[in-house]
């Protein structure tokens, strides 16, 4: 009895977390600024790694660790965004075909968020080297999916 009552609770919070994940929006517009809200966030983060890994920038290995674990934590959050009913239209670089293609998308997704969640792992070593593989690794997947799914 017991143990069924842990269960119960514990679903009951799984059920919550993904019901917050889930994100509801109003109107399609709120999606896109979401999405995007987040895409900068990312694209901010993880383009001052990026500076490191070319040597531009100094190698401060505490930075570089908080940036990528910042990148992997926002690369769970907008995937529902971009699948929001009407969310292809308005001011988005979104292509309808990903709408057509969600589980293409959700792929490219998933890769992004795995590769983010390593890139963090390393980055948390210190090995700079292992770092600008990662780096490298990382990119790729948000690539794959700009090609694929963004109009540019
Ligand atoms: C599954 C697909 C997908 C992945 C993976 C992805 N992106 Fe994007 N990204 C998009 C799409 C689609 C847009 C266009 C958003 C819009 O206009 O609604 C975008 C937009 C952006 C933008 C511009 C934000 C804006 O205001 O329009 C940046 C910066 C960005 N992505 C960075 C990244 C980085 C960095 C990664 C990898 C760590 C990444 N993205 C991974 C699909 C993806």
């Amino acid at each position: 009895m017991k143990k069924v009552l842990r269960w119960g609770v514990c679903g009951l919070f799984v059920m919550g977390v993904f019901g917050m994940a889930y994100a509801q929006f109003a109107k399609p517009e709120d999606a896109i600024g979401y999405r995007k809200g987040a895409m900068t966030l990312i694209g901010h983060h993880f383009s001052r790694i990026g500076a490191v890994v070319q040597g531009k920038a100094p190698f401060d290995k505490g930075a570089v660790a908080k940036d990528a674990e910042l990148v992997a934590t926002l690369s769970t959050l907008p995937w529902d965004a971009f699948m929001a009913p009407g969310a292809e239209k308005g001011q988005t670089h979104l292509k309808a075909e990903a709408l057509k293609d969600k589980e293409g998308f959700r792929a490219a997704a998933d890769a992004t968020v795995a590769e983010t969640a390593r890139l963090s792992q390393v980055a948390a070593t210190g090995d700079l080297d292992v770092i600008k593989t990662q780096f490298g690794a990382a990119g790729k997947s948000c690539k794959g999916c700009h090609e694929k799914y963004r109009t540019h």
